[in-house]
């Protein structure tokens, strides 16, 4: 274990977080077809199909960044927790990280999954038509209300990981969150 983060780790931190945001972004003007038929809605709601495409894009380029992420976190590791700080809190940080990795996997994995049974195409950077699979509207349904899922829990997780954060800078004042903001200097314990 080391003191800082990597400026690589740090800046596909940042990219992910924004590039999530970006993402759910998307997926609300085509997330409230729930009950529908894909191929129905897909078919005859082109506003719809046009940003399922960017939102699949999206997620690949998302996908993409996680497998670098995973590939400099074995590299690197993570960083330091403060001595003083109560075990209690060592733990749910621990806990908190593995969750958001395990989360953020399986929500790019039914992303995959989902994408792959739909009935009409979806081609990412206007090349790959990403629903590869054979089309199967009970499969799609399925793997795309566990995709939402991971979404709803992802986002709890984020909030949580985002109040811890602040909490660390504003009321503790450690150097936890500062060193994830910093890219031109290493902080200090
Ligand atoms: C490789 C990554 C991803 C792929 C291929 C993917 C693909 C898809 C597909 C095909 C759908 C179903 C669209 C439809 O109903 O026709 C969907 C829905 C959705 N995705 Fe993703 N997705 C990915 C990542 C993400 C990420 C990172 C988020 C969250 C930030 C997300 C949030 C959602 C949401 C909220 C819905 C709508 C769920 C619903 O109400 O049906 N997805 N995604």
């Amino acid at each position: 274990m080391q003191n800082d983060y990597a400026v690589t780790q740090k800046v596909i931190h940042w990219l992910m977080g924004i590039f999530i945001m970006l993402d759910l972004f998307i997926a609300q003007k085509f997330g409230n077809f729930v009950g529908d038929h894909d191929g129905f809605i897909a078919y005859y709601n082109e506003t719809r199909f046009a940003s399922r495409v960017d939102h699949a894009t999206m997620g690949y380029i998302l996908t993409a960044l996680f497998v670098l992420r995973v590939y400099f976190r074995n590299r690197h590791g993570g960083a330091e927790l403060p001595a003083n700080m109560p075990q209690w809190q060592v733990r749910a940080a621990h806990l908190g990280h593995v969750g958001l990795y395990v989360l953020m996997g399986a929500l790019f994995l039914s992303g995959i999954m989902t994408a792959s049974a739909a009935s009409q195409p979806i081609v990412i950077f206007a090349t790959f038509d990403v629903a590869f699979g054979a089309a199967d509207e009970s499969f799609f349904q399925a793997v795309r209300q566990i995709h939402e899922l991971c979404t709803n829990l992802i986002i709890a997780l984020i909030v949580i990981h985002v109040c811890a954060a602040l909490y660390h800078h504003f009321i503790v004042r450690d150097h936890i969150t500062a060193r994830m903001l910093r890219f031109w200097k290493r902080v200090e314990n």
